[in-house]
């Protein structure tokens, strides 16, 4: 049986732009790219720290070494300065 679990993307005024459905244990960054998120530099590959993103929670996650194993509320913005989403297509 699979298990879905749900990540919803907030702006920084907290309007919500979407949600997506993904199986649990999917890779972050995957479900971000509905989002219209990309890798950083590194392609994914855990070393440039370019995907990391805020939770509502306040976590900062890299977000292609973290899976998505509950919902998920993922900040568009972030503190971190260079990282940011593109504008979703
Ligand atoms: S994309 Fe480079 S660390 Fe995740």
């Amino acid at each position: 049986m699979t298990l879905w679990v749900k990540v919803t993307c907030v702006d920084g005024a907290g309007q919500e732009l979407g949600t997506v459905e993904v199986e649990k244990g999917t890779v972050l960054l995957s479900a971000l790219q509905e989002f219209g998120f990309a890798p950083g530099p590194c392609g994914g590959y855990g070393s440039c720290g370019g995907c990391i993103v805020e939770l509502a929670d306040g976590r900062l996650v890299q977000s292609c070494f973290f899976c998505v194993n509950e919902d998920l509320v993922v900040l568009r913005r972030t503190r971190l300065p260079g990282i940011s989403f593109r504008a979703a297509g």
